[in-house]
């Protein structure tokens, strides 16, 4: 895990890791008078269409959140339906992943998962377990705060089994301990739907990310929409700190 100071250099301008909250599948499903499941499977193109995308453009990580801890306060109809709809998704979309080399990764609390979406989901991590092209992370019952207190949870019990110093925990120590260890913080944050919140996704990890907001609608978010947000990160000086004159590219 990259730290904040080591994350992509100010001058690149191309997200390595990309982290996008799927919101407004329900509203673009009101619009057109259909039932909020309705949104939720238009969803599923977009999910289809980004990862391609971040292939295209030689993306290295991409991060989804799929269903948050909180979510599980909506009417169980619509909970029971998204995890269908998880599990039908895993299913058709596995012979894909493997011939686009992607690997497929769930971050999050699954031990409350339905016990056959729980095998599915191992199923598909060990057959993508080799691929190497674009790192998917889908993050299912996630919550930041959670990936926070069991990063703290394993660290104490290294202190208490004595294989780990209280002086040794350091924010490199600490973010080893959280969901993904082995890929950089994201560089670039997108949140469709209007809203400008972070719902508990990457509270860690998205200490320097670049945010973008978007009105567009999950369902709505296509190639395009995802290129202009590239074309928007593409124009931000990051400067981790330092000033502008610091790091502007040597001419
Ligand atoms: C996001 O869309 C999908 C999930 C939370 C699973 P919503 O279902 O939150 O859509 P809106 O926000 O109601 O439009
Ligand atoms: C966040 O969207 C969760 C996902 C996209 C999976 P929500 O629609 O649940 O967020 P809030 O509760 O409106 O902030
Ligand atoms: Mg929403």
């Amino acid at each position: 895990m990259a730290d904040s100071d080591a994350t992509q250099p100010a001058q690149a301008r191309t997200p390595r890791h990309v982290a996008i909250i799927m919101d407004g599948n329900g509203r673009w499903a009101e619009q057109r008078n259909k039932p909020r499941h309705a949104g939720h499977r238009a969803g599923v193109e977009s999910v289809r269409s980004t990862i391609e995308a971040c292939v295209e453009h030689g993306i290295d990580a991409l991060t989804l959140f799929a269903f948050s801890s909180e979510n599980w306060r909506r009417p169980r109809a619509e909970v029971d339906m998204l995890m269908e709809l998880f599990i039908s998704a895993l299913s058709r979309e596995v012979k894909k992943l493997e011939k686009n080399k992607i690997r497929l990764r769930v971050i999050g609390d699954t031990s409350a998962f339905p016990a056959k979406l729980q095998q599915r989901i191992q199923e598909v991590e060990a057959r993508t377990e080799g691929n190497d092209r674009l790192i998917l992370q889908v993050a299912a019952n996630y919550g930041g705060r959670w990936d926070i207190a069991q990063a703290a949870r394993a660290l104490a019990a290294e202190v208490a089994a004595g294989s780990l110093a209280v002086e040794d925990i350091d924010e490199q120590r600490f973010a080893a301990a959280t969901s993904f260890s082995d890929i950089p913080d994201p560089d670039l944050f997108i949140r469709t739907g209007g809203e400008r919140r972070i719902s508990n996704f990457l509270l860690w990890h998205c200490a320097y990310s670049e945010l973008y907001f978007t009105p567009v609608l999950w369902p709505d978010f296509d190639k395009r929409e995802f290129a202009r947000a590239l074309g928007d990160f593409a124009g931000r000086e990051r400067r981790f700190g330092r000033t502008g004159e610091q790091v502007k590219p040597k001419v």
